[in-house]
Order: structure tokens, then C-alpha cells, then sequence
């Protein structure tokens, strides 16, 4: 028994070759670990579990998903995720590791969770500067998923003390690693037509981005620190089939996605979000099970009713989003 697990409310752990370790069995495991970066404190989790990224979401208490910055150790690692253009390469040159985020084309068929990159067919990568985000990256042997590790709403962490008051009691550890250099997060680009697209200001300006690169850069937020929607750049994913919601009784022909043990039995491809009723699994599992049954090619999903606490008024947001016309 340690001391951090008696201490259920602050687990802060120095950052010990130990306890680090000890850490990245807890990601392993599909637990939440927080650790320090050269920005802010992350809210890691193993990026190829769905259910260990739905905790995320629950932890932080956000109403809707938005896609999470992947945490890679090691250049290779980012290629076996992303498809890079030249122009990412040198991005990736220049400001790897640091606090620059580099949203990329997703290679079909990686094992990263459908829900860290809300569906999307882009996923954001980031390889930290910390040696202790490093070490943990590389101990866990899995991307983390890790967004700052705050509650939804309140200003992002630059200290263990900081984290431990917003999630002290949600996450297994605290990496703790003093305060951070940087105090803000990583910017975050994409990349059009041979022109970086700064889609979070942050930790590294848009002149250096144009002067490491020769590229030039434009703009897609509002001029604050508001990030553009996803949706502006790349689409949200959006079934092309009609998505019907609070279904009970299922018509013919239709795809059936169900939700808990009562689902009625269905003649087309049906499938359970989560047969025990587990709003952490069933959100894992969205985004590949609209997928699967668009995929189907049946005229309409049938959404069976879905309750609204917790994590299921993330899944509820998404699914309106994905019944309302276009
Ligand atoms: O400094 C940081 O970036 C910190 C530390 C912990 O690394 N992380 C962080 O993550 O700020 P998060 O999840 O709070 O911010 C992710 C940002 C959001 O603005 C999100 O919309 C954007 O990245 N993003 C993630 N995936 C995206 C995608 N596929 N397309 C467009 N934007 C994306
Ligand atoms: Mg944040």
C-alpha cells in the first residue's frame, strides 16, 4: 500500500524513476495519471483505450468531445499515426520536441481510440519537451491522450498543487515536476496548401513558425485565445444516413444503436453501445458504432434513448449533432 493511495485526496507523487514507472502501469492499466509538460499539466490517459479517453471526458466534466491532443515520445511513433507532408516534417524538425501541436491526417487502421480523435479523420500529435512527460510516454509504451488537467471551465494547471485541487480524487497520480516553463498551452496548426494554419495561438508565436519554415501563416480563430471549432477545418463526422433519437420500437430496414440490457430485439444490424448500461463504455464506442452501422448502408440509425448525466450528455450532444439536417 503507498501513501498516495491512503491520500485518496491528492495523490502527488515526486517524479521518481520509481514512481513513474509506477504511473505508466497505472495508464496501462486504463487509469488517469496527471504529469507535467513544458505548457501545463496533462490529464493523460492511454490514447489506444477508449474507455481509459471516455475517463477524460468524465473527469473534466466537458458537455461535449472535442478531440484531444495525442503525446508522443518519439518521431516514429508520430508516423505510425499521421500521414506527414514535407511541410510537417520540417514543423516537426524544427519544434519537436516543444509546445507545438501538429494536426494530421489519421492513417486508417492505427489502433487509436475513435473517441481521442472525436471521430475525426485528423488526429492533433504533440511530442512534450519535459523529461518527465518524456519518460512517461516512453515507460507506458502507449500515446497518451492528455488535455490540461482541469476541471472543464477553469484555468489550465502550472503546478501539481493545482491539479491535485481540480482532480485530486478522478486520477490514480500526479506526476509532480514543480511549475512549468511555459505556463500556456502548445499551439496548435494544421496545414493547407503549403501554408501553416494556426489554429490555437500558444507556447511558440506565428513568426517563428513562418521563420523556421519559409511558409506563411493565416489565421483560423477568432482573434482571442478561442480555438477555431474542428469542424471548420476538417468536417465532424456525420453518418450518412439519417439518424433517428429516443427510438424504442425500431421500423424495418433501419440500423438499430442500442443502449443498455433492454435493447428490443432488431431484424437489421444492431449495435449495443454498452448492454450494461455503462456510459464510460458506451462512449468509447460511439464513433466507431456510427461508423460500423453507416457503413451498413441501411436508410436510418435508430438511436434507442440515452440517459443525460454524466458522460451521456456528451454522447447526447454528439448525437443531435449527428440527427440535425444538413
Ligand atoms: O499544451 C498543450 O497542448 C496541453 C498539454 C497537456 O500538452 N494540452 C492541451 O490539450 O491543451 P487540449 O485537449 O486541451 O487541447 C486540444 C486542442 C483543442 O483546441 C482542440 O480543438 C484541438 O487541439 N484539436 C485536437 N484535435 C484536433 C483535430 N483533429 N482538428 C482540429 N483541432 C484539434
Ligand atoms: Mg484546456
Amino acid at each position: 500500500m503507498t501513501f498516495s493511495s491512503i491520500d485518496s485526496g491528492a495523490p502527488i507523487a515526486p517524479a521518481t524513476e520509481n514512481e513513474i514507472l509506477r504511473a505508466a502501469a497505472h495508464i496501462r492499466a486504463g487509469e488517469l495519471v496527471a504529469f507535467p509538460t513544458e505548457t501545463v499539466y496533462g490529464l493523460g490517459a492511454n490514447a489506444t483505450n477508449g474507455e481509459a479517453v471516455a475517463r477524460i471526458f468524465a473527469a473534466k466534466g466537458r458537455p461535449h468531445f472535442n478531440p484531444l491532443i495525442v503525446h508522443v515520445a518519439r518521431l516514429q511513433d508520430a508516423e505510425a499515426l499521421a500521414s506527414f507532408s514535407p511541410l510537417a516534417y520540417q514543423l516537426a524538425e524544427h519544434f519537436w520536441p516543444g509546445p507545438l501541436t501538429l494536426v494530421l491526417p489519421r492513417r486508417p487502421g492505427t489502433n487509436l481510440s475513435e473517441l481521442v480523435t472525436a471521430g475525426l479523420d485528423t488526429v492533433a500529435l504533440r511530442m512534450p519537451a519535459h523529461p518527465i512527460a518524456r519518460a512517461l510516454i516512453a515507460a507506458a509504451q502507449r500515446p497518451l491522450a492528455a488535455p490540461s488537467a482541469n476541471i472543464s471551465g477553469h484555468v489550465s494547471p502550472t503546478r501539481a498543487a493545482h491539479v491535485a485541487a481540480d482532480l485530486g480524487d478522478k486520477v490514480a497520480m500526479i506526476l509532480d515536476g514543480g511549475d512549468t516553463r511555459h505556463g500556456l498551452e502548445s499551439a496548435v496548426v494544421t496545414i493547407a496548401n503549403d501554408t501553416i494554419v494556426l489554429l490555437r495561438p500558444g507556447a511558440i508565436t506565428a513568426a517563428a513558425l513562418t521563420e523556421a519554415t519559409g511558409a506563411p501563416v493565416t489565421r483560423a480563430f477568432d482573434g482571442g485565445a478561442t480555438p477555431a471549432s474542428p469542424g471548420q477545418l476538417a468536417s465532424h463526422y456525420a453518418p450518412k444516413a439519417r439518424v433517428r433519437l429516443g427510438v424504442g420500437d425500431p421500423a424495418p430496414g433501419e440500423a438499430l444503436l442500442a443502449f443498455g440490457p433492454h435493447a428490443p430485439t432488431h431484424q437489421g444490424p444492431t449495435i449495443n453501445l454498452s448492454p450494461s448500461g455503462d456510459l464510460i463504455e458506451a462512449a468509447a464506442r460511439l464513433f466507431s458504432a456510427l461508423r460500423e452501422l453507416d457503413a451498413t448502408g441501411a436508410s436510418a440509425i435508430a438511436v434507442m434513448p440515452i440517459p443525460a448525466e454524466g458522460l451521456g450528455e456528451a454522447i447526447n450532444d454528439r448525437l443531435k449533432r449527428a440527427a440535425s439536417p444538413r
